[in-house]
């Protein structure tokens, strides 16, 4: 452990020099005038994300490969076609009014386009919020009020297996519900759902191809790239805010150190470009260190079937391919004895977005004859927490754990007084201020929640919202959420939203949402519903109308399908609902009821219902 353990050390002794010496990996047009100055990285410092990500790299290199099974597509954008279209949709930007610090919000399928929007708003100093396609109208309507675009950026459909999803409809329908109104949509036609336009939509392709080409604007290293809303513990989500330079440097710095990939190499996310990972990892983290990435639009199986990953990284010479356990579960179900497995030619398998369970490394690991490595972040750092730093020095894994803290991130645990657990005991995960460049440094329009949610908890450290414990050898064991975020198939999701979605519903007297254990998607929501006095019709009708009512308020992707009816939910003597202690039930922890419990009988019916016997 001698080389990382030097390197993690001397990023956290000396993080001016370090971060200086990584910051030489990204062009600056304006050096930075300090490395770090209390509260933000880099400042002074001027730069074009964009032009780091394209403009600087060889023309011909190959950038951007689509695979689209579930389109019959394929093709292969050199770094010269990509920055080509870019540069024409920066363009077509400027000409509908969008200029520096302006926002844009993405709702797209995995498609070419999806990236292009991207970059082509950071080319010109634009802010974009890419919501994710799984999410219903009203999320969407959400997340256009509190980011207030002036211009969106969609598509007619995109394609699940064995349905279209009509983007475009969804889109009209979160603008008739939103406050804030874009001046203009831009639509990418699909031919296998063409969208009936209006008066302020525009037709994607018709515009770029006669829009300007369009140089880089330089912005400054604090100015915002974008804003990524992610699942709090409310309805609202918080709006993560990524600055231009401290991510640009960060990324990059990865690319090399945690993920081993040089210049020309190519390297698959497969994940959607409305998460974080995709917008790290499928978009500015390749193309920052002039690698190739790869845009699947597909699933792990059924499209057409659990060879496909191995297929598709074989086909073109993937070295590293990132995705989340549940899509390896999924693969492992449908191809057990691993048949389609052969000849992939992968260096690496990295997971993230949720637990790595034991079984699911072992089989990958064995099955691949590769190393697999679990690693640890959130939409808030950005980029790995906690890795086996493939680039720096492999160390030994051990299974559950995500290895050991990045360079960069001094992360401890501290028990519920704010003092550090010894090695073995389980406590709330932190990291010790400041955080590395590319971490958000505030929410967008609203900085006291993020001091309220992150930094108030445990003064002088960033509150994760994931419990765990280092062991004694320094590795870190995550064990699970603390708060009411859950994970269902390596997507975020906040039980608290689907809550207050439930108590909508005239019959509900109070509810509670907790995810339970599940074998292919990690966790899946279960809601608990107490129904008003004289409420005459059936468990079961009303049910199917919560399932339906989470399905078109919050999406498809929350995958909420199980309600259970029950007679009163376990709760303090103040009235309030002891959701962690479901959780435990839920999870086959070890659970205590709290002194403050209004009636234990309450908990034990619960317990029944959530763990049958
Ligand atoms: N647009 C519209 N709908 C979408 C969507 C999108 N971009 N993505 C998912 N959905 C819908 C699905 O069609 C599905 O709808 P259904 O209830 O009608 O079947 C629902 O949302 C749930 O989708 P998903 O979570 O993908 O579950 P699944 O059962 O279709 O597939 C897996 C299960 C494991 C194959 C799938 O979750 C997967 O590939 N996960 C990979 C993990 C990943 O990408 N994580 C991102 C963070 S790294
Ligand atoms: P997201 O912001 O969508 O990336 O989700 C972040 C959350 O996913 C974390 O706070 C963890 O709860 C969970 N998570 C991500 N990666 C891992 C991992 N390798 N092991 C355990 N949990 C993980």
């Amino acid at each position: 452990m001698a080389r990382y353990d030097e390197i993690h050390r001397r990023s956290l002794d000396d993080p001016d020099g370090f971060w200086r010496e990584a910051a030489e990996g990204i062009d600056w047009h304006t050096p930075f005038e300090t490395v770090f100055d209390g509260s933000r990285w880099f400042a002074g410092g001027e730069l074009n994300t964009c032009h780091n990500a394209l403009d600087r790299h060889a023309p011909d290199r190959a950038a951007l490969i689509y695979v689209s099974p579930v389109s019959g597509t394929e093709r292969v954008y050199s770094y010269g076609e990509l920055l080509d279209e870019t540069a024409r949709m920066a363009g077509l930007l400027r000409q509908l009014g969008v200029g520096r610090g302006d926002t844009v919000v993405i709702y797209m399928p995995m498609i070419p386009e999806a990236v292009i929007a991207m970059l082509a708003c950071a080319r010109i100093g634009a802010v974009h919020s890419v919501v994710f396609g799984g999410f219903a109208a009203p999320e969407l309507a959400a997340r256009i009020d509190h980011a207030r675009p002036k211009v969106v950026l969609s598509a007619s459909c995109g394609i699940e297996p064995g349905r279209i999803v009509e983007y475009k409809p969804l889109l009209d329908a979160a603008l008739a519900q939103a406050a804030h109104q874009p001046s203009r949509c831009v639509i990418v036609q699909r031919p296998q759902a063409v969208a009936e336009m209006g008066e302020r939509d525009l037709d994607w392709a018709e515009q770029v191809a006669k829009a300007p080409w369009t140089e880089c604007e330089w912005v400054s290293a604090t100015d915002p790239l974008y804003i990524l809303y992610t699942s709090g513990t409310t309805g609202l989500p918080k709006g993560i805010v990524r600055d231009n330079g401290g991510h640009a440097v960060a990324l990059h710095w990865s690319m090399k150190n945690i993920y081993d990939m040089s210049p020309g190499e190519v390297f698959w996310a497969a994940s959607d470009v409305g998460w974080v990972v995709g917008h790290s990892y499928i978009v500015y983290g390749p193309l920052l260190a002039g690698c190739t990435s790869v845009l699947y639009e597909g699933k792990p199986v059924g499209t057409p079937d659990a060879g496909m990953f191995w297929r598709v990284a074989a086909d073109n010479h993937v070295k590293a391919l990132f995705t989340a356990p549940t899509a390896i579960r999924a693969i492992k179900k449908e191809d057990p004895s691993g048949r389609l497995m052969r000849d992939h030619g992968l260096k690496y398998l990295f997971l993230a977005g949720e637990r790595l369970d034991p079984d699911t490394y072992h089989w990958a690991r064995e099955l691949l004859g590769v190393p697999v490595i679990d690693h640890w972040w959130q939409t808030e750092t950005g980029w790995p927490v906690a890795a086996n730093c493939m680039g720096i020095e492999p160390l030994a894994t051990k299974p559950g754990s995500p290895t050991v803290p990045v360079p960069g991130y001094d992360v401890r645990v501290l028990d519920e007084n704010g003092v550090e657990c010894p090695p073995g005991v389980d406590g709330n995960i932190v990291v010790r201020l400041p955080l590395p460049p590319g971490c958000s440094p505030t929410l967008y329009r609203d900085h006291a929640r993020y001091e309220q949610a992150y930094l108030s908890r445990f003064p002088g450290h960033y509150l994760t919202g994931d419990g765990g414990h280092l062991d004694d050898d320094g590795y870190l064991f995550v064990m699970g959420r603390t708060d009411d975020v859950i994970n269902v198939a390596g997507h975020r999701l906040s039980t608290g939203a689907m809550e207050e979605v439930i108590a909508t519903h005239p019959d509900v007297a109070e509810c509670a949402v907790i995810g339970v254990a599940d074998a292919l998607k990690g966790q899946l929501p279960a809601g608990f519903v107490v129904l008003k006095s004289g409420v005459t019709r059936s468990a079961e009708e009303i049910s199917a109308d919560l399932v339906r009512l989470v399905r078109e308020r919050i999406g498809p992707v929350a995958a909420f399908k199980q309600v259970s009816v029950v007679a009163r939910l376990p709760k303090t003597r103040s009235g309030k609902i002891l959701r962690s202690t479901m959780r435990a039930i839920a999870d086959g922890r070890d659970y205590r009821p709290p002194s403050t419990i209004e009636d234990p009988a309450a908990l034990d019916e619960i317990a029944e219902v959530i763990r049958p016997a």
